[in-house]
């Protein structure tokens, strides 16, 4: 039996993780160890995700009571080399790129145990953004890199990080998997959209909540300026994120579209897969846009996904009010069209644990 200790933190690890959790066990030969660092920790953020998607309880499950990166990474680490210690895997399993990643990757290197990243090789190119350096360190310390795309092993290839000394592989993405499974479910336990009473395709579904955009006045101001323009010709659905709402208040803006409280996985593919079109800063929902048909217009100035801007099915817009109502104006009334498939055919979980297990 192979033993992984998996270590998560935020919303989107605990979807990507439920979906590769499933795939653990269906293969039967991997013990799998799950470790909260307690970097998410509202319901909305975290314990829904669990209950929904049958993920289990962790083992491991932490509090971090702090902000700033440095001393919430290294609190992190403390608990988490602990039970690396403790339970002594063959593998320490991340994903993504947020402080869980980096702080599970680092000190599962520090102790000489194999570190497997999922999502590996994602560049933004810009070293302002956490996520950026988090992304480049982990995937140096990882002895096996799952890229969710070609485009993501190019990238390791072009920083130097290639086989025989590691595992690189496109292994297609998660995250597609899970949308898939999850769909299904969604369509059966979601009420949402009668809920809300939301019409199909009658409105803009939108998230932002990245530190870049959130932490600087002028760019939340212009993002929360081009959504209240919209919301008078739209009706704009847009879940807040608790880093975003509390910025909001500092600042003093106001939306003036629907806003809602975080929703779990269901209620969002639901309230994705009935809106006409998406806006969102997001790693995760630039793709799941793509995944349902929707056109995305990207509320950043460089995206990791560039498949999808060079295909057409998202453009960049950063936090230019005319950019995003150019986007939406352009984007509106025109046809999706498909031919690509960037992310895998459903199975990058499974693939994933025949990995783990060699
Ligand atoms: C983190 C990740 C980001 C990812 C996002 C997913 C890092 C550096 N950033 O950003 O890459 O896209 O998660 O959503 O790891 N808060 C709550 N309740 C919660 C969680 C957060 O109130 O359950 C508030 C707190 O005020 C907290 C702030 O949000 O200080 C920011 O949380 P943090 O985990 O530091 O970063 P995110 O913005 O969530
Ligand atoms: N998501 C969710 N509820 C919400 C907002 C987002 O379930 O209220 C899901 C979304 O569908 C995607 C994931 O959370 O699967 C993305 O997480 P987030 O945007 O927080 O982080 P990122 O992907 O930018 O790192």
């Amino acid at each position: 039996m192979t033993k992984v200790l998996t270590v998560i933190g935020t919303r989107p690890q605990f979807i990507k993780a439920a979906a590769v959790a499933r795939a653990i066990k269906q293969h039967g030969g991997i013990q799998e160890v799950l470790l909260h660092t307690g970097q998410h920790y509202d319901d909305a953020m975290s314990d829904i995700f669990f209950r929904e998607m049958d993920l289990p309880k962790p083992d491991y499950h932490f509090s971090i009571n702090t902000s700033t990166h440095a001393t919430m990474t290294a609190q992190m680490l403390e608990g988490i080399e602990q039970a690396i210690i403790k339970e002594k895997p063959d593998t320490v399993l991340v994903y993504g790129d947020t402080n869980s990643t980096l702080a599970g990757a680092l000190a599962a290197s520090k102790l000489h145990v194999p570190v497997a990243h999922v999502e590996a090789g994602l560049r933004s190119f810009y070293m302002d953004m956490p996520e950026e350096v988090n992304r480049i360190l982990t995937d140096r310390l990882s002895t096996q890199l799952f890229c969710p795309t070609e485009v993501a092993m190019q990238n390791l290839k072009n920083e130097g990080l290639t086989e025989p000394d590691r595992l690189v592989v496109n292994t297609g993405d998660v995250m597609y998997d899970a949308a898939l499974y999850y769909a299904k479910q969604s369509a059966k336990k979601s009420d949402i959209v009668q809920k809300l009473g939301l019409k199909k395709d009658g409105y803009l579904l939108a998230t932002f909540h990245r530190a870049e955009n959130t932490d600087n006045k002028e760019r939340l101001e212009a993002i929360v300026k081009a959504i209240n323009t919209l919301a008078k010709e739209h009706t704009i659905v847009l879940p807040l994120h608790p880093r975003t709402r509390k910025m909001m208040e500092q600042f003093h803006l106001k939306l003036n579209c629907m806003v809602i409280d975080p929703v779990g996985y269901f209620d969002m593919l639901s309230l994705l897969q009935n809106s006409h079109l998406v806006l969102t800063d997001s790693g995760g929902l630039q793709k799941e846009a793509y995944f349902f048909h929707k056109y995305c217009i990207i509320l950043r100035d460089q995206t990791e996904w560039v498949e999808l801007t060079q295909a057409g099915c998202s453009v960049l817009a950063g936090a230019v009010k005319e950019h995003i109502l150019h986007g939406v104006a352009n984007m509106y009334n025109k046809q999706f069209i498909n031919g690509n498939i960037f992310y895998g055919n459903g199975k990058a979980s499974a693939l994933i644990c025949q990995h783990l297990v060699k």
